[in-house]
């Protein structure tokens, strides 16, 4: 069987759909202007998660990491609502680990809100730990961040 997600580059084109998803499914969402500067930032990886649907592949989930002084910091992980629960959340932190471990990361390192457990589950699955807390990390609410790290070393 062929497999129902891919993985390309999110270029200028997917700026729309990704802002739209920013808006909707995160409390603290980037504008276009921020997400236009990611794409060009010399150590930023940007994709885009694709399923196949009838025949083409939708955009249906996108990633934000840098990669910098051998460690991989990834902002931003997203599955577009219609898409969650298949399988492509998982595929996609896979899909960045990989890349980030390819461009010379040791470690991966990530922030997560303390109240979002498909999030932290998916880490977790993804083969993240959880090492300490950000107390009153995020602006919006004081909610604390976990900090979530891997080891990359079993990717190269
Ligand atoms: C978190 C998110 C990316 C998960 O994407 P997804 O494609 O639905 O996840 P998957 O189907 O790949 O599931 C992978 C694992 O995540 C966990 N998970 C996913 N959704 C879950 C839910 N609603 N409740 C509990 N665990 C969940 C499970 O452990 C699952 O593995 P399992 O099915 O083997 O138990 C998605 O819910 C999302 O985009 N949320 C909004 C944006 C966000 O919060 N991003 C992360 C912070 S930057």
């Amino acid at each position: 069987m062929t497999a129902p997600f891919t993985v390309r580059p999110l270029g200028r084109e997917d700026l729309a759909w990704v802002c739209e998803a920013e808006a909707e499914s995160l409390q603290i969402p980037w504008n276009k202007a921020l997400l236009a500067e990611e794409l060009v930032h010399p150590n930023a990886v940007c994709l885009a998660g694709l399923a196949r649907g009838q025949g083409d592949w939708e955009p249906a989930a996108y990633a934000f990491f840098r990669v910098q002084v051998g460690e991989m910091h990834l902002f931003r992980l997203a599955v577009l609502p219609p898409f969650r629960g298949r399988g492509l959340g998982l595929f996609l932190a896979r899909a960045c680990l990989i890349e980030a471990a390819r461009q010379g990361a040791d470690t991966a390192w990530l922030e997560v809100r303390n109240d979002n457990v498909p999030a932290r589950r998916l880490y977790a699955r993804a083969g993240f730990s959880e090492v300490g807390i950000r107390r009153r990390y995020y602006a919006d609410t004081g909610e604390d961040a976990v900090i979530m790290s891997m080891p990359l070393d079993g990717l190269r």
